[in-house]
């Protein structure tokens, strides 16, 4: 990220003069907040581009989007189910809405370590046990680009008339490939979030908040979304919300078309290919192939091994690394070059890693130590939580968490501690431990882990310390 690719994916003539897009509500350049000339047009253009009822530009990242929707559809004191896995935008979201979660249990693959995600048959099993939700929130696709079956799932949340609300902020492209998987707006989703600065040619902070049917409200949505966001909207990020939406009618399927066959070929005559995530290692899920995610545990590293080196090395930056994957988000603004360079540099790494890695690095103990998004261990965590706060509900409000006092103590004193702030291995930014919950034994030894072996966790500072409810 951003998916322009230091401005690979956007003709120069925008980028030439590129303050000239600073401004602000002068007579003829509209308001956000109340739209009627060139910004109502241009969301206008986006819905039509995305198959939408209706669309609204966002200048705080899906973050915001997300914390609307939520807004809108839950009245404070209701439940909304959600994924365990999802982003701490959506949990923050239910906080500040003073919303209760739902969880749902996502998948877990041996193979990569990682979450698959809902399952339909999860989502039924919610609907059925808290009847009266306010709705459903799903995270499609995750980070590693795994889609669950969002088609199905927006049957049964219908069937139950319920609204369902899609965290797409990796799946903007979705929508202008038919190689790549259903976009939450085709497959059914009342409300669908999606950063374009993820995978468009949009600036970081550009992202669309999109109506795909008339059972959210539309009042309540609007005025939770101006109440959230900027009296002072950035007009550069709404300009190139509107440039990659136009960049992406008129080129997207070619230029995705073009990555897509470039990835396929590098990957065929890649020795490693059973390293890289497809469809077929997640059944039950859709996979995006844009979403290139290696497992160099097989090589007998870490993930944040193998990043350092393609830093180091070969002047790459991947996106995100974890225990045992290193994961890398592909864009229509990169040109088969720059891919082949990319899998050049993995074709080394792989080499280079069966002479001098593998024998002395004991990658199962790396994998049990270090580690991203919560897996096997955490799922017992989670368990083991979920029998302490009681059948899979808070105990605690989200008002008492937000106004409970707080102190610090240092994670390997924590266990047993009720977190008052999101533990996130980050990214993917997914939280270990939310607000409210308790902060298991497990847990804390596997944030250890991940410090120690590399990675970055937000909530922890940097002398090792959480905040906790005070007792
Ligand atoms: C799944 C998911 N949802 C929401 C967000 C928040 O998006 P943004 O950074 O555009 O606010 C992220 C950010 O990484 C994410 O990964």
């Amino acid at each position: 990220m951003p998916g322009h690719k230091l401005g690979c994916g956007i003709p120069e003539e925008f980028l030439s003069s590129i303050e000239k897009l600073d401004l602000t509500e002068i007579p003829g350049l509209d308001d956000l907040h109340d739209p009627s000339g060139i910004i109502a047009k241009a969301q206008e253009l986006a819905a039509g581009a995305f198959g939408a009822e209706r669309s609204y530009f966002l200048v705080n990242g899906s973050t915001v989007g997300i914390h609307a929707a939520i807004s809108a559809v839950c009245r404070p004191g209701q439940h909304l189910i959600v994924g365990r896995d999802s982003h701490s935008a959506v949990i923050n979201g239910m906080l500040i809405a003073g919303v209760r979660p739902y969880y749902m249990m996502p998948g877990y693959t041996n193979t990569f370590g990682i979450c698959t995600g809902i399952t339909p048959w999860e989502v039924c099993r919610a609907l059925d046990d808290i009847p009266d939700a306010a709705g459903v929130l799903i995270t499609r696709p995750n980070y590693y680009g795994i889609c669950c079956d969002i088609e199905e799932i927006a049957k049964i949340v219908h069937s139950k008339n319920k609204v369902l609300i899609v965290d797409e902020a990796h799946g903007p492209h979705f929508a202008f490939n038919r190689r790549l998987p259903v976009s939450a707006l085709e497959a059914g989703a009342d409300i669908c979030i999606q950063s374009a600065h993820k995978t468009l040619p949009a600036f970081t902070q550009g992202a669309y908040l999109h109506i795909g049917s008339d059972r959210a409200d539309m009042g309540r949505l609007e005025y939770f979304l101006e109440m959230y966001q900027t009296t002072s909207p950035s007009y550069m990020i709404m300009a190139f919300l509107d440039i990659a939406r136009a960049i992406m009618q008129r080129q997207g399927t070619r230029l995705l078309d073009s990555l897509l066959d470039s990835l396929e070929a590098c990957r065929n005559s890649f020795g490693g290919r059973e390293m890289i995530l497809d469809k077929a290692a997640v059944p039950g899920f859709d996979h995006d192939a844009t979403r290139l995610t290696v497992n160099v545990g097989k090589l007998g590293m870490t993930g944040f091994e193998a990043e350092r080196i393609l830093r180091q090395r070969y002047n790459i930056q991947s996106e995100m690394s974890d225990a045992s994957n290193v994961v890398f988000i592909c864009t229509a603004a990169d040109s088969p070059e720059r891919v082949g360079i990319l899998f050049a540099a993995l074709e080394e790494l792989r080499q280079a890693a069966g002479k001098s890695f593998g024998r002395d690095v004991d990658t199962r103990l790396k994998k049990e130590q270090a580690f991203s998004v919560f897996g096997e261990r955490v799922h017992n965590c989670m368990r083991n939580m979920h029998a302490i706060m009681g059948n899979n509900r808070y105990e605690l409000e989200p008002s008492d968490i937000l106004n409970a006092e707080a102190e610090r103590v240092r994670l390997e004193n924590a266990a047993g501690r009720i977190s008052k702030g999101i533990i996130a291995p980050y990214p993917p930014g997914i939280p270990l431990v939310c607000p409210g919950e308790a902060i298991s034994r497990d847990a804390a030894d596997l944030l250890t882990g991940v410090i120690q072996a590399g990675g970055r966790v937000h909530g922890i500072s940097g002398g090792g310390t959480v905040a906790v409810i005070k007792r």
